[in-house]
């Protein structure tokens, strides 16, 4: 599927997470990572006449380009708020509805955040290390990379990027630092590769700064957190008995995190044993779809508790 103008991205597993979903008209379904609306646009197109879409981002200028893609389609039969979808058990008593039957989110970060010259989160642009989804909470990633010590930078780069050279790059950070402030993604970038770059190292497939860069997005936006929050309580609160639950992650550590939750059979009723990966052909066309995994659960009903007659 080509992206229409407003987006450069594009939705990955799309087909595979549609038949997943086994949408009819007249369901209510929540994507929680709304993005351009890539997934949503096919979503919301299945589930009318009668249904219901609501898309959340943490980052407000997605919703903007999902609202542009999604309005033509149903003006009236989507809702976006920014929010995060580890949230969606309060938001939904405020959309007048107490559970969904289907769920989707699409982790990570779209196509065009990574390209925005603004936001830092991309080693090959050149602006500010901000890398927060919503920039009007917390503060940008470089003011706690100026203050952090050797030790933790060591330990958010080991944990979240798994990178193994993390405490080679902490030590540059740091030394940097000492002679002016880091605060542009040329700044970090210039430095993770003069400390990689050491006579007789191999070179790596990926750029040195990949995994820097990936362990510092999900430390400052507190990612897995989220996640797990979703993936133990929210999802199950928020899924009727039967309902759907589509989850695509793009690296081990959110896979692992869903993998064990869906794992849980008084939860989940059924979910996939292994992981739908993407096709050589979308590879081909989509390289972001590469590292990806769709998992899939189907809500169980809550077990009655015959001597009180509760939920
Ligand atoms: C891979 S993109 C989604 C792309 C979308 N499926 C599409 O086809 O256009 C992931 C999106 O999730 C958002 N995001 C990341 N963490 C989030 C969270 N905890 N809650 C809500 N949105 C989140 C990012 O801002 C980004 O827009």
């Amino acid at each position: 599927m080509t992206p229409p103008d407003n987006t450069s991205h594009r939705p990955v597993l799309l087909r595979e997470t549609i038949a997943a979903l086994d949408l009819k008209p007249g369901l209510n379904v929540v994507d929680g990572t709304v993005g351009a609306g890539g997934h949503s646009a096919e979503i919301l197109k299945r589930i009318l006449p009668g249904g219901k879409l609501i898309g959340l981002d943490r980052d407000d200028s997605m919703l903007q380009r999902a609202r542009t893609r999604l309005a033509p389609l149903a003006p009236e039969a989507f809702e976006l708020l920014q929010a995060s979808y580890a949230d969606l058990e309060t938001l939904l008593p405020e959309l007048g509805l107490t559970t969904v039957d289907r769920l989707l989110v699409d982790l990570g970060l779209s196509s065009d955040q990574l390209a925005d010259r603004e936001r830092g989160f991309g080693f090959a642009t050149q602006g500010s290390l901000d890398m927060r989804f919503d920039t009007s909470r917390g503060k940008p990633v470089h003011e706690w990379l100026n203050r952090a010590d050797i030790a933790e930078i060591t330990t958010v780069l080991t944990e979240f990027g798994e990178e193994p050279q993390a405490a080679r790059i902490a030590q540059a950070i740091t030394e940097q630092r000492r002679v002016r402030p880091i605060l542009r993604v040329s700044d970090l970038v210039a430095l993770i590769e003069q400390a990689c770059s050491s006579p007789g190292r191999r070179a790596e497939k990926s750029h040195p700064a990949t995994r820097t860069f990936q362990a510092l997005r999900i430390f400052i936006n507190a990612e897995l957190e989220h996640l797990k929050r979703f993936m133990t309580e929210t999802a199950p609160a928020c899924l009727k008995a039967g309902g759907i639950l589509a989850v695509i992650t793009f690296h081990s550590l959110e896979d692992r995190l869903v993998k064990q939750a869906l794992a849980d059979r008084a939860v989940w009723e059924i979910s996939s044993k292994k992981p739908l990966i993407a096709s050589p052909l979308e590879i081909k066309m989509n390289p972001r779809s590469r590292s990806a995994k769709l998992r899939i659960g189907i809500r169980a009903k809550p077990e009655i508790d015959h001597i009180s007659g509760t939920i």
